[in-house]
């Protein structure tokens, strides 16, 4: 009872005009509403009839029980009574006159279940009032029935307990003398029965049938034929003789298939039914193939139908698409009554390699067909193709034989003028190098007097720089010193860890798409993660899989998690939390669509071929205004971990990631070690040490602080302007090192405005104490964004 209840009550809003007094004042005087759900009569002679009696203004359409006790005058029931009871369940009259109720008497109230029509004057009592309703209680004992064909049906209803009929006492008179109804023989008196000759033959969609319904009964019956509406022309009946009823049907429809096709007949003792199925047999057709929508898994939703069931297979690119674990064909439903087939072409994390033309074709005995989709999954998230090594040479002039420009500008296909920049400035990148390695190497003799084998003497055993989120599985350092990393950040600062805060995120909710990337850690997965936010039911997200999962792992894995917890700023990448449960252990990370930022700057670069991407983003070339964002959005996630006195020590643009509409964010997954691999210097074999962005003291010294971060983040204002050049590129990394020990600063880059090289210098100033604090270079970035310089590059 309870939950159709709550049902009634969530329904309420719909059936009432939403300010309905609905309750006892609205009920006229004999018969008081107890509640707003039901109505009783027990004032004697007081009723006349049912509906006279209802409460207006569609309060009677709430009424679920309606208790009518003592009115002779109540003789008949109606389909006028019960319109407006639609949610009727209950209804007793009882001890009144009832002698009549209609055959139609309760077609307006489906869910009445409990009848009670005790002590009435019922004489006869036919069953079509009630044979459509979920009747569990038919109350009839006390009504002075006549043993007739007419109470046949009680008899049956009593054999079968069906209604309860089977515990009631009834009786019927025949004769003047009551005799239990259950005792009482009636002859000649049964329900037809009914047989539908089925044709033996096979059909084909628009062949013509005739099926014969044979109709017996004693007394006679009546009989029709109930057709589902098909949508083709209505079949014919022919009545041939009194006990044979013809369908015909021409042009036979396919949609006849899995459709009862039922004759039916009824007389006074009761109703009886046949159904027969037609197998109508139908070359396939595809009734839909769309776009590949992302589901858990991308689907390729299509709709086939045909008889018998087609075989489905694919060809992508026009040749046989061969299924298995990460592609196949799922029917995801049957629908009982068609023919009809829906399903996916399931693709388990599809990447830009299964992007191309995807042809379904159906086939069954009688006849083909085939549709043919564009399947679009994704343009490569890396944009390196993963098949290729990445098209970047940033090898320094070490190795002699690469570009001295970066990739961004190796492909020249513009006007002579930018050639003859170009030109000019490769010229003069030749010359400087030239000069460099004749002047050794930086035209300036060293203001500190080291030699290049004391400093790189120096270096082998510099601590690991502490990798920004990738604390616990970098791949260069033993655990000893990534936990003297740790330890050399936060030793002073436990407030940094918090055990308790560590979101944990259930592994059924995580469902991986496909793979963004591979570090010596393990790898990067885009995912969506269900029930991660309140807001939102699924959101895309980075997920880290740590691949080994040893013991002193797992210990680093849940420090990184509590740190990156703390960690929570607009612009530092989102960390949403950890799933423990089982291996691999994983990270989850807000997803940041367009990838590391110096990917994106290459990409964005004079040279580079517009690329394809959604709205709101710049297409083609950044500008000025939109580097200026860039750098002040990195500035302002800098000042959050300098306030925390948390030292980066690899700040970088490979070290930043690119989201929606530019918004830029540090944090990284740890792959730069591996993808940008010459950003970084070995030294011992294990350490790699990005000296291209590091002050002189952090070379030489091995001292990371907030202020080496700033000198970082005057690197990085570089690599923006340059559209992600990797600094001192035309020198070797012993060459750089030495340039910077000995105090050469990197040169202005070509659409570098005054204002901006200004605050690359103040980053790179000798003496520590001397750079400019990041809050107030961020200041200075945001007046700039405010009020761009006015810039003509000098050279165009
Ligand atoms: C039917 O109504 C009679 C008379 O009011 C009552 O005695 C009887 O209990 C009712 N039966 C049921 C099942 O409600
Ligand atoms: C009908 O009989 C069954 C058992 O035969 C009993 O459980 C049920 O309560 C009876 N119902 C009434 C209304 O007497
Ligand atoms: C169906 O019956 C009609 C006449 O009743 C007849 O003309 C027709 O040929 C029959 N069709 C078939 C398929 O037997
Ligand atoms: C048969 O029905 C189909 C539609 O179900 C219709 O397109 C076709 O023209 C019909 N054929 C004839 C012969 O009536
Ligand atoms: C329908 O008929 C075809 C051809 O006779 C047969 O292959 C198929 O199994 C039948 N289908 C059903 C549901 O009986
Ligand atoms: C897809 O492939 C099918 C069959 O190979 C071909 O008929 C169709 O033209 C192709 N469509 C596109 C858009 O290339
Ligand atoms: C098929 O069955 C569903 C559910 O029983 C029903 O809603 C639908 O109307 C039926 N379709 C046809 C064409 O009979
Ligand atoms: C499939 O065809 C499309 C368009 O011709 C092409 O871009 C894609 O690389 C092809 N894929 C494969 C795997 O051949
Ligand atoms: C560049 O170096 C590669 C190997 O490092 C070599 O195969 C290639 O021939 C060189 N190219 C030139 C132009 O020297």
């Amino acid at each position: 009872m309870l939950p159709s209840w709550l049902c009634l009550a969530a329904l309420l809003p719909l059936l009432l005009p939403p300010p309905t007094p609905a309750g006892p004042p609205l009920c006229p005087p004999p018969c008081p509403c107890p509640t707003s759900r039901s109505l009783l009569c027990r004032e004697p002679g007081t009723v006349s009839s049912l509906g006279g009696v209802l409460p207006g203004g569609g309060a009677s359409r709430l009424l679920a029980e309606i208790i009518i006790e003592k009115q002779p005058l109540l003789t008949a029931l109606t389909r006028a009574d019960t319109r407006m009871l639609r949610d009727l369940r209950k209804l007793t009259i009882t001890g009144s006159g009832l002698q009549h109720i209609s055959d139609d008497a309760f077609q307006d109230t489906p869910r009445l279940s409990h009848v009670n029509l005790s002590f009435n004057a019922l004489r006869s009592l036919s069953w079509k009032p009630f044979q459509h309703l979920p009747l569990q209680e038919l109350i009839l004992v006390g009504n002075p029935l006549s043993c007739s064909c007419g109470v046949r049906w009680l008899q049956l209803w009593q054999d079968g307990s069906r209604a309860e009929l089977g515990n009631q006492s009834l009786g019927c008179w025949a004769g003047g003398v009551l005799v239990p109804l259950g005792s009482q023989p009636l002859s000649g008196c049964e329900p037809p029965t009914v047989r539908i000759e089925h044709p033996d033959v096979a059909l084909r969609q628009g062949d013509s049938v005739n099926l014969t319904c044979h109709i017996a009964g004693e007394p006679p019956a009546t009989g029709d034929w109930l057709v589902p509406d098909v949508g083709s022309e209505p079949p014919g009946v022919t009545k041939v003789s009194e006990g044979e009823l013809v369908l015909e049907i021409t042009n036979v429809s396919s949609s006849l298939n899995h459709k009862e096709l039922t004759c039916r007949a009824e007389n006074v003792a009761g109703p009886a039914e046949d159904s027969v199925m037609l197998n109508v047999t139908f070359p396939p057709v595809i009734l839909l193939l769309q776009e590949a929508i992302p589901q858990h898994f991308w689907c390729i939703p299509f709709s086939v139908d045909g008889n018998p069931a087609p075989s489905i297979r694919w060809l992508f690119n026009g040749t046989a698409l061969a299924e298995g674990p990460y592609i196949h064909t799922r029917i995801m439903e049957y629908e009982h009554n068609t023919t009809v087939l829906h399903g996916c072409l399931q693709l388990n994390r599809p990447t830009h390699v299964n992007n191309g033309n995807y042809t379904l074709l159906v086939r069954n005995p009688l006849g083909a067909a085939a549709r043919s989709v564009w399947g679009r999954f994704m343009d490569n998230p890396f944009s390196f193709s993963p098949e290729e090594p990445i098209p970047v040479s940033l090898s320094p002039l070490g190795t002699r034989n690469s570009s001295l420009e970066g990739p961004v500008e190796t492909m020249d296909e513009h006007t002579f003028g930018v050639s003859v920049a170009v030109a000019l400035a490769v010229f003069a990148c030749l010359f400087l190098s030239v000069m460099l390695l004749v002047l050794n190497k930086c035209g300036h003799r060293s203001k500190f007097g080291i030699n290049r084998s004391a400093v790189l003497a120096q270096e082998d055993d510099l601590a690991m720089s502490l990798h920004f989120m990738n604390l616990g599985s970098s791949p260069v350092s033993s655990t000893e010193s990534k936990l003297e990393g740790l330890k050399s950040n936060f030793i002073e600062n436990p407030q940094y860890f918090c055990n308790a805060c560590v979101h944990h995120v259930q592994r059924r909710d995580i469902v991986l798409k496909w793979e963004l990337g591979e570090g010596a850690f393990g790898k990067v997965f885009l995912a969506e993660c269900y029930n991660l936010l309140p807001e939102q039911e699924k959101m895309l997200v980075a997920v880290k899989a740590l691949k080994e999962v040893t013991e002193s792992a797992r210990l680093d894995f849940q420090r990184e998690a509590e740190l990156l917890t703390v960690l929570q700023h607009e612009h530092i990448v989102k960390f949403y939390g950890v799933c423990t449960e089982g291996e691999p252990l994983i990270m989850v990370f807000e997803y940041m669509k367009h990838g590391d930022l110096n990917r994106f700057l290459r990409s964005h670069g004079p040279d580079a071929k517009i690329l394809e991407q959604g709205q709101g983003q710049p297409r083609g070339q950044l500008t000025l205004s939109h580097m200026l964002q860039i750098a002040t959005q990195i500035a302002s996630g800098m000042v959050y971990l300098a306030s925390l006195h948390f030292v980066h020590r690899d700040l970088a643009t490979r070290n930043c990631l690119v989201g929606h509409e530019l918004v830029v964010k540090i944090g990284d997954f740890g792959m730069s070690r591996d993808i940008y691999s010459t950003d970084y210097y070995r030294v011992g074999g294990r350490t790699m040490l990005p000296i291209r962005w590091m002050p002189p003291e952090s070379i030489l010294y091995r001292k990371f602080t907030t202020e080496s971060d700033i000198w970082s983040f005057g690197v990085v204002l570089w690599e923006i302007f340059t559209y992600g050049k990797q600094p001192w590129y035309q020198l070797s990394n012993t060459e750089a090192i030495e340039c910077i020990t000995q105090g050469r600063e990197l040169e202005r880059p070509r659409t570098c405005p005054s204002e901006v090289y200004d605050i690359m210098q103040s980053c790179w100033q000798r003496e520590p104490q001397q750079r400019q604090r990041i809050k107030d270079i961020h200041s200075r970035l945001q007046a700039l964004v405010k009020s761009p310089p006015i810039y003509l590059d000098i050279l165009g």
